[in-house]
């Protein structure tokens, strides 16, 4: 079976199975986007107001300016692999409570198993903090993390301010630009093994 397929039954299955209590607020689960065979996973917090319409992960502001980054790296969001921690989304946007990000986690998991990207992009300290609770993303921000993580193979991961937080804060706004950047560098370094 082919990894597009896997994909569409695991979509299948957990949009009938998930339990997170999102589900009776939320227009419809927002799914995965894009390249089932990507190098690069994106993962972000929780779908927003225009995401929950289309049914489509970072499709609002902030999903432009990702495109925007991503353009100027050469990628385009169907090179790529785009997704949340949670696939449905909180009532006014608030932040998903520990119990919805559980019930979402398997999920998550499993789609990553199935793309085994070579790099995990961290969108926003609550995608990083989803893998390592402990770290602070003011200081682990633009630096690769090499670790074994229970569950996956993927071993690097890059956390990254979250575009919507830096949207309309200069300073964060710059660094997540110039991290961003950083990426092609970063898988250079993942291939070449060092
Ligand atoms: N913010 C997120 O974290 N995810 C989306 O899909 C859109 C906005």
């Amino acid at each position: 079976m082919s990894r597009q397929e896997k994909l569409k039954n695991l979509h299948e299955k957990w949009t009938k199975e998930c339990t997170c209590e999102l589900r009776k607020t939320a227009t419809q689960a927002v799914l995965g986007y894009g390249n089932p065979n990507a190098d690069i996973i994106f993962i972000g917090e929780a779908p927003g107001k225009k995401e929950d319409e289309l049914g489509l992960p970072f499709v609002g502001a902030a999903g432009k300016f990702l495109d925007g980054m991503l353009k100027e790296i050469k990628l385009k969001r169907e090179d790529v692999y785009i997704t949340n921690i949670v696939k449905y989304r909180p009532p006014n946007n608030r932040d998903p409570l520990p119990e919805e990000k559980a019930a979402c986690r398997t999920w998550l998991l499993e789609e990553i198993k199935i793309i085994s990207p070579k790099l995990i992009v961290f969108l926003g300290r609550h995608a990083m903090n989803n893998f390592f609770p402990e770290l602070k993303i003011g200081s682990a921000h633009g630096k690769l993390i090499t670790k074994k993580v229970k569950e996956i193979d993927t071993k690097y991961f890059f956390p990254l301010y979250h575009p919507a937080a830096a949207l309309y804060n200069g300073g964060m706004r710059h660094n997540l630009i110039v991290d961003f950047k950083k990426i092609p560098k970063v898988l250079k370094k993942i291939e070449s093994g060092v």
